[in-house]
């Protein structure tokens, strides 16, 4: 038996501390609070990308005054490894047509890009009224993704992120806060 809920030792690659948890509920208010002014009179469909944004997703979603609908999206760019296949596949598609909708799609983090303008291409050829990003994370070189993301909750830096929702190999993502990782540690 181990006496932390997430059986953390001194060797399984849990970095420094990146950004709190009041410092994600700040911003996850902020974020509610804009986004709120910025649909008013609408009722945006909130596209969360699993599994890392469901906590966001969750949380912004109650941050938000208006009468939002909540759906789901499953890609896969990567294996369980740290390393990019280059390869982005739908696992599970939307149960909602877009069609004529206000979408907001919400990500856990922009790394390269590559995930995001793929998730792009596809919501667009559906023909939404409009189509926005949110994402939690967005990292700090990637000044090209400025543009495309509107609503950005934190900057990091170019190093393996957990926490939050965020995994690797599927753990972690129940840390509320968003930790660096060595991903040396990673298989
Ligand atoms: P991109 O296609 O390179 O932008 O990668 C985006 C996806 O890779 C995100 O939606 C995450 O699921 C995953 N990802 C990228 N960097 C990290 C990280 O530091 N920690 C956890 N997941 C990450
Ligand atoms: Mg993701």
């Amino acid at each position: 038996m181990t006496t932390s809920a997430t059986h953390r030792d001194d060797h399984d690659g849990l970095g420094e501390v990146l950004v709190g948890e009041e410092a994600i509920a700040r911003r996850v208010a902020e974020l509610g609070a804009q986004i709120t002014a910025d649909y008013q009179g609408t009722s945006p469909l909130l596209v969360g990308v699993l599994k890392g944004a469901v906590l966001f997703t969750s949380d912004l979603c109650r941050a938000i005054d208006l009468p939002v609908e909540l759906d789901f999206m499953a890609v896969s760019s990567y294996g369980s490894s740290t390393r990019t296949s280059g390869v982005v596949r739908i696992l599970k598609d939307l149960d909602s047509d877009v069609t004529g909708r206000d979408v907001i799609l919400v990500e856990d983090i922009v790394d390269s890009g590559l995930t995001l303008s793929y998730l792009r291409r596809t919501l667009k050829a559906r023909r939404p009224a409009s189509l926005e990003i949110c994402s939690l994370l967005v990292r700090e070189a990637q000044e090209d993704l400025d543009d495309l993301v509107k609503y950005v909750g934190f900057k990091v830096p170019p190093e393996w992120v957990v926490g939050y929702g965020l995994d690797v190999a599927q753990r972690f993502r129940n840390l509320p806060n968003i930790h660096a990782f060595d991903a040396a540690h990673a298989q």
